[in-house]
């Protein structure tokens, strides 16, 4: 046996060099390179260097998704992640075709062993006067599962299909995820959904079935030719399971009649255990924004960054946390579309050894960005800028690769006569810039060149469609910071030598001037711009920012913006992350509605008019009411 290890050991070894040496550093980064033993490392202002690696993941989502085999008695669900030994697997069935929202009814606990195998002894359990979807007679059911680890947090929550083989249970494959309803316009959608292994599957309409032409995990599904607003019941089909539910098309475009959205961000962990923390993400909060937005009837959900508390290194890692938001809400996804943005804590990348955080973007950035996880995750529009290659601070001008993608991270989409444009205030971020820029990366807050341009344009195609009344800009940090982010967002305390970084150089404009030009485009470049939905600080907030607005530092001499008109600055990153108090700041005097509690923003949009309703989605008291236009 020992001499197996060393012969595996060298192995290993080597094949870890082959890795890094196939490492290569993109040329905007500055001060990086890959040393001879084939270690990453930076090297600060003063020539010390120091060394950057992978954080190693607490928990993956391939570590907790299990090897599932049949027993007479029941399922053996074996987990390859060591630390959910000793932990515990709550389980029960889902009631699917039952419930309008089928989740599962947990009721019984089983023990993860010591090797990692949890027993569920589906017979005996889940019996006469329990068996409350019928499988002893259909032959056939679907449980759902929690996971805890010895500490009692939770990790992860999971879904197995089984059915009836003579004297066996055996497992069948699941639909592990979704339906979700995506990509909604007045003639099409997107259904999604993951199975647990490669299967055909078919989706029944009121109108078609569609088969899967091949065996995937990963079935994503465009719906065309379908009415505007109208609702259609779907059926996806997988094995002998049925999913049923209901979608809604959008109106026509430029449609007036009234409609509601909800918006909301900020969803990572929170305090005190229990479902505000199943791993990295506060299902708790987030169950209820889902359950408030379908109750109020909500066409589509705004979430835009912070979805789960990220700065990791392991794609793996980050995939399990999203994943956790995405069951948190599933079970209202399957009827209205979740539009998601990014944040600074969907942070994928390298950490240094001198704080053992995460400093910069993740590269390669197709296996190892935040960007490359948002696209793969969801299921986004991709009718935003490609990349900042090309940008005037490219190193290489005509080649790709420079830069992370902006695909399904920057993007717009309208519906009825609003237009929603969702930008990436952390795109390419560099955690570690603002103490040491000598790595280089973005800035957290800063809306680089390709992406501002991109908007320009896109703003002056909304301004020119005669359908579209109302735009609005959302963004992960509010231009104004109100509480807690007052040393950056988009004001860094006022200094605007806060600024990206490229390939040794820091760019023209900083911080303040960038904000500037978000406002100039916004206020005096559209008339249909309402303002900003922001998120960042964990609270609720409203402001109307005008020219009468103090917007700069003491000392300023750089040129100051006009704005003709006046924007809304709404603040709502109160779904579940640990609150921030109201701070000082140059424009407290018009900030409005400051609190702590949970909120879900819902714009009641009718014609021209608008209306902002927030309510709190655990207590349901409605905190503020507002004529938005
Ligand atoms: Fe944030």
């Amino acid at each position: 046996m020992l001499q197996i290890k060393h012969l595996l050991f060298p192995a290993f070894v080597l094949k870890a060099c082959l890795l890094w040496a196939q490492l290569a550093v993109p040329a905007v980064y500055g001060n990086l390179f890959v040393d001879s033993t084939g270690v990453l490392r930076g090297k600060d202002a003063a020539g010390n260097t120091f060394g950057l690696y992978r954080k190693e993941a607490l928990f993956t989502l391939s570590g907790v998704t299990p090897k599932v085999s049949g027993d007479p008695n029941g399922l053996r669900l074996h987990f390859a992640s060591k630390k959910l030994r000793g932990g515990q697997l709550t389980y029960g069935l889902i009631p699917y075709g039952q419930h309008t929202y089928p989740t599962a009814v947990l009721r019984f606990t089983a023990s993860i062993d010591s090797l990692g195998n949890a027993f569920l002894a589906l017979r005996k359990d889940l019996t006469d006067g329990l068996d409350h979807t019928g499988w002893k007679k259909s032959g056939f059911g679907t449980i759902g599962y929690r996971l805890t680890d010895a500490e009692g947090l939770m990790v992860y929550e999971g879904k197995q299909a089984f059915a009836v083989a003579g004297s066996n249970l055996e497992p069948r494959p699941t639909v592990v995820r979704g339906p979700f309803v995506s990509l909604q316009t007045h003639n099409s959608v997107v259904l999604w959904y993951h199975t647990s292994s490669p299967v055909q599957t078919r989706i029944q309409t009121n109108l078609t079935a569609e088969f899967s032409k091949q065996p995937t995990k990963r079935h994503v599904v465009e719906l065309l030719d379908l009415q505007p607003n109208t609702a259609y019941n779907y059926t996806v089909e997988c094995d002998s399971a049925r999913l049923s539910f209901r979608f809604r098309t959008a109106p026509v475009p430029g449609n007036r009649e009234p409609f509601t959205f909800a918006y909301a961000s900020d969803s990572r962990s929170g305090y005190g255990g229990g479902e505000r923390n199943v791993y990295g993400a506060n299902a708790q909060i987030m169950q209820r924004i889902g359950a408030l937005s379908c109750h109020e009837k909500a066409a589509f959900v705004q979430f835009t960054g912070d979805l789960a508390n990220g700065y990791v290194s392991d794609p793996d890692e980050l995939r399990l946390q999203l994943t956790n938001w995405i069951h948190a809400v599933e079970p209202y996804w399957h009827y209205l579309p979740f539009n998601v943005g990014m944040g600074n804590h969907e942070s994928l990348g390298w950490a240094s050894e001198l704080n053992n955080w995460v400093v910069i973007d993740g590269f390669p950035y197709e296996t190892h960005s935040g960007e490359a996880l948002i696209a793969e995750t969801f299921v986004n529009p991709t009718n935003g800028p490609v990349s900042e290659d090309d940008a005037p601070y490219d190193p290489n001008p005509g080649i790709p690769g420079d830069f992370p993608t902006y695909s399904e991270n920057v993007f717009y989409y309208t519906y009825g006569n609003v237009a929603m444009v969702v930008l990436n205030t952390d795109y390419w971020y560099a955690p570690g810039l603002k103490r040491n820029p000598s790595l280089n990366g973005n800035l957290h807050g800063y809306i680089m060149d390709a992406q501002l341009q991109w908007l320009k344009t896109t703003l002056a195609m909304f301004e020119n469609d005669p359908n579209i009344d109302h735009v609005f800009i959302t963004l992960h940090t509010p231009p104004f910071p109100n509480g807690g982010h007052r040393h950056d967002c988009m004001w860094y305390d006022g200094d605007n030598t806060n600024r990206p970084w490229v390939a040794g150089k820091p760019v023209d404009q900083g911080i303040l001037e960038r904000r500037d030009a978000l406002l100039d485009l916004c206020a005096n470049r559209s008339s249909k711009v309402i303002g900003f939905l922001c998120g960042d600080e964990h609270n609720y907030n409203r402001m109307v920012v005008d020219e009468n607005t103090p917007r700069y530092p003491v000392g300023w001499d750089k040129p100051r913006v006009v704005l003709k008109r006046p924007l809304w600055q709404i603040i709502n990153g109160a779904a579940g992350a640990p609150f921030y108090g109201q701070q000082k700041l140059p424009w407290s005097a018009s900030v409005e509605g400051f609190t702590v509690q949970n909120a879900l923003c819902l714009f009641d949009v009718t014609g021209k008019k608008i209306v902002l309703r927030v309510i709190n989605p655990d207590t349901l008291e409605e905190i503020d009411r507002t004529t938005i236009r």
